[in-house]
């Protein structure tokens, strides 16, 4: 039994669909169904007993105690996040509360959890192979110059928005916990991810969604901040690989290879659609790009060194840009129905009806 905190989430949601194809042991869910968490991202294991959903927050100890104490699981990987930079510049508050505060009180009942454990290895779960994996992002390492090596591990952290803030305080205190109380710690730092089940707000599936819809395509500045892209099945048997066989303490960067600039990705996107979902009046969705004013604190270029986990565990890319970006434009496509659910009132409503209003 592992627990998954914000497995409702994009890169949770895919965790899981991954963890299925590989393993039936179950999964505890523990998700606050914010805004980015959607039950209809795990339709697949509605009636399946491996998976166990439980809607509650990271930050609630109570309930957290509860679950570790009933399910007993023997590893925990920590999504639950806000994530989205741009809402972390108009309201940090949640960021620090869910990133910060939620992350420090789950350390703290992991930490109580763990230290009851039994010491022996032939029983399971025990204190020594328990893993807590803390799932983090590249953007607490600051940005890069053009000429720059892309982030190591051993990058200092200089982060630049509320929400890199708060993942890179979230990171040292998963350090913290390892080096103080000696809790069995692991932490990534991945590239962006793309892939289905994105909230229509990150930069790809919103250039997908506004193409369909007719609506401007936002281009941040000139454009030419770079990011690497990682197909999120890739980051998902990443997390799986370290899971398994990290060293625990450590941190692993994970990536694909991949820098491009937005311009380019938008480009794709809307070459892919004229392709796949010409627009009725046969011109360019190109046409739609739009540049508008530039987001404050915009760093320009981030790129991960993924050479660790790969000397280590094993571990590359297999998904190329240029075919994930294809699939995950089809699988918009062939979706419309989850985009339309998701970007409704009508999933928020049913959330209320189903588990009220829970703080919120
Ligand atoms: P997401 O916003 O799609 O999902 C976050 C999930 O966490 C949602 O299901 C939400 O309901 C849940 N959640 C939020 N606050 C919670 C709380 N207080 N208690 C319980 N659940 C809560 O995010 P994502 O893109 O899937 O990212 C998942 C993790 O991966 C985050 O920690 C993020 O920092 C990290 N990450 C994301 C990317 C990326 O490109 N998306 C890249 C690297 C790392
Ligand atoms: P985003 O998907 O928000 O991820 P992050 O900010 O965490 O890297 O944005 C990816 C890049 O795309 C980033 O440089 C900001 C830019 N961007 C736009 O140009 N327009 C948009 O509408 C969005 C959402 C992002």
């Amino acid at each position: 039994m592992i627990l998954v905190t914000g497995g409702a989430g994009f890169i949770g949601a895919n965790f899981i669909h991954t963890w299925f194809k590989h393993s039936d042991e179950p999964v505890i869910n523990l998700d606050k169904l914010t805004y980015a968490g959607n039950l209809a991202n795990l339709t697949a294991f509605r009636e399946d007993p491996r998976h166990f959903f439980v809607r509650g927050d990271i930050g609630d100890r109570e309930q957290v105690a509860a679950l570790l104490a009933q399910h007993q699981p023997r590893a925990i990987v920590h999504f639950a996040a806000e994530s989205h930079v741009d809402r972390s510049i108009f309201g940090p508050g949640a960021f620090i509360q869910t990133n910060v505060v939620g992350t420090f009180n789950l350390l703290e009942i992991t930490r109580d959890y763990w230290s009851r454990l039994p010491e022996t290895a032939s029983e399971s779960p025990n204190k020594q192979d328990f893993r807590f994996l803390h799932v983090s992002t590249d953007e607490v390492y600051g940005t890069l110059k053009p000429e720059d090596h892309p982030f190591r591990e051993t990058n200092p952290h200089q982060p630049n928005s509320p929400y890199a803030a708060s993942k890179a305080a979230s990171d040292h205190l998963v350090r913290a916990w390892h080096h103080t109380y000696g809790l069995p710690v692991l932490t990534t730092n991945c590239s962006n991810n793309y892939g289905p089940y994105q909230f229509p707000e990150k930069l790809i599936p919103l250039v997908i969604h506004n193409a369909l819809a007719g609506k401007p395509l936002p281009i941040y500045g000139d454009g030419m901040q770079v990011r690497d892209w990682l197909h999120v099945e890739d980051h998902c048997l990443a997390i799986m690989r370290v899971l398994e066989a990290g060293r625990t303490g450590e941190t692993y960067n994970i990536g694909g290879w991949n820098e491009k600039p937005n311009l380019d990705v938008v480009r794709t996107i809307c070459a892919v659609l004229d392709r796949e979902r010409p627009r009725p009046d046969g011109r360019d969705y190109v046409e739609q790009m739009t540049f508008v004013q530039d987001r404050p604190g915009h760093d320009r270029r981030y790129a991960i060194d993924a050479g660790k986990i790969e000397r280590e565990l094993g571990w590359r890319p297999e998904e190329t840009f240029e075919s994930g970006i294809v699939k995950t434009a089809r699988w918009y496509l062939d979706h419309a129905a989850w985009v339309a659910d998701v970007t409704s009132g009508a999933y928020r409503q049913w959330v209320e009806q189903q588990y009220g209003t829970h703080g919120e």
